[in-house]
């Protein structure tokens, strides 16, 4: 079966076409499109919610445009079909003109072949998610295609599950330039209990996984989130939005020219609590307080900063991560999230999974950040687990697993 994945939760518009072969679990990208906003964001200093919303509104019909064409599902119309164009202003009337666009679009295309439409309804910001679920629901009136509210730190857990397939398939799709190779992954068994670990902006948690699509949050962060740290210290850096690349460049920078940290040592929040929860809040306000007292700041000290502070976080990370592991026998373990995309902490916690011996599931550097492939894998494997469609939900920002 086919899957249209559609990501809007926070500041990229991303849409995936994902065909899943039931027999054997394996599922290939037909088509992908990613449009970031970042450098939008990048002038006041972090995501603005009702710009994302604009940018959204703008792009989504070219990036499904992009995805379609890459898919071969570009096709002329064969006849003239009915117009279901007044349903389709009225679900996207607060869209501005995504509803114009959409319809101006469909009328020269043929319905393409999706058995089902994935979607983002939370937790994200929630006039950006409102763009994706209302034109989710367009969509489906527009081609009779049912939709499935979709979660989207269930999309960033199950996309660590997807292991790349050997070689690159010819998987018999069609498109204007004749078949294209296209990229297949596995679905791995994963053997359960599993610990999953979601750092992202918006969210440190640890999930308990007890079996498949059955989660408990068994830790949380009391304050920030760790990618909402790292882009807060970031900013009192003077380095720019999204602050965790940056302060891993810096990182990076001080360890190539071959310094120990010496002067900076901040602390390692809640490390010695008997819980599994994360507080990050004074680890940034330490950053403030060693920033406020240097009368001269260079290149060399930032990244001192940048190192000493990664070292905090990932000491933090590794070890409540462990002590999650030992507290629930746990088999694997699961990594997802924006802030898995750095290299020292995919490294960190690849030797916690080698320690304690247990499976380990970390998604590509690519399909760490917001992406819709995780998106369509989680509506796909939920379906097939028995979800039903739905009509009439709603976006929720707080959304929880
Ligand atoms: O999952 P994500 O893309 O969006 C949310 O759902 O929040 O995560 C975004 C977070 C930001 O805080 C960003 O600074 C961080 O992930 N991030 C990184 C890297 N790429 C993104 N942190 C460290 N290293 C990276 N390469
Ligand atoms: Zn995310």
């Amino acid at each position: 079966m086919k899957i249209l994945g559609i990501e809007t939760s926070c500041d990229e518009t991303a849409i995936c076409i994902l065909h899943a072969s039931e027999k054997n679990d394996r599922v290939t990208i037909l088509g992908n499109a990613l449009y970031s906003q970042i450098a939008k964001h990048k002038e006041f200093g972090g995501v603005f919610p009702m710009l994302a919303k604009r940018e959204h509104t703008k792009n989504l019909v070219p990036i499904l445009e992009q995805a379609m064409r890459e898919a071969g599902m570009i096709s002329p119309p064969s006849l003239k079909k009915a117009s279901a164009g007044e349903e389709i202003l009225k679900i996207l009337e607060r869209e501005n003109d995504l509803g114009t666009d959409l319809l101006k679009f469909a009328e020269k295309i043929e319905r393409p072949d999706i058995d089902a439409i994935a979607v983002t309804h939370g937790p994200g910001l929630e006039p950006a998610l409102w763009v994706g679920v209302s034109f989710a629901k367009a969509l489906s009136a527009l081609w009779n295609i049912p939709v499935y509210p979709t979660n989207h730190m269930e999309g960033h857990i199950l996309v660590a599950s997807l292991s790349p397939f050997p070689s690159l398939i010819k998987e018999g799709c069609h498109s204007e330039d004749g078949v294209v190779e296209k990229l297949s992954y596995e679905i791995k068994e994963i053997k359960y209990p599993a610990i999953a670990l979601l750092i992202s902006g918006g969210h440190t948690q640890l999930v308990l996984v007890k079996s498949s699509l059955d989660y408990e949050i068994v830790g949380n962060t009391r304050d920030d989130a760790v990618g909402e740290a790292g882009d807060k210290v970031a900013r009192l850096l003077g380095l720019p939005y999204p602050g965790g690349p940056e302060i891993a460049r810096y990182a990076e920078a001080w360890i190539q020219g071959g310094k120990k940290n010496e002067r900076f040592k901040f602390p390692r929040p809640m490390i010695h609590s008997p819980d599994l929860d994360f507080s990050f809040s004074g680890l940034k306000t330490a950053v403030l307080y060693t920033v406020q007292k240097i009368p001269e700041m260079t290149e060399e000290i930032k990244q001192e900063i940048a190192f000493a502070f990664k070292e905090a976080v990932v000491d933090v990370l590794v070890s409540k991560t462990r002590m999650a592991l030992e507290k629930y026998g746990a088999q694997t373990l699961i990594v997802g999230g924006g802030v898995i995309a750095d290299k020292v902490i995919r490294e960190a916690l690849r030797q916690l999974a080698q320690e304690k011996q247990v499976d380990f599931c970390l998604p590509e550097i690519s399909a760490s950040t917001d992406n819709a492939l995780m998106i369509a894998l989680a509506g796909y494997i939920n379906l097939k687990n028995g979800q039903n469609a739905e009509t009439e939900f709603k976006a929720n920002g707080n959304l929880s697993l």
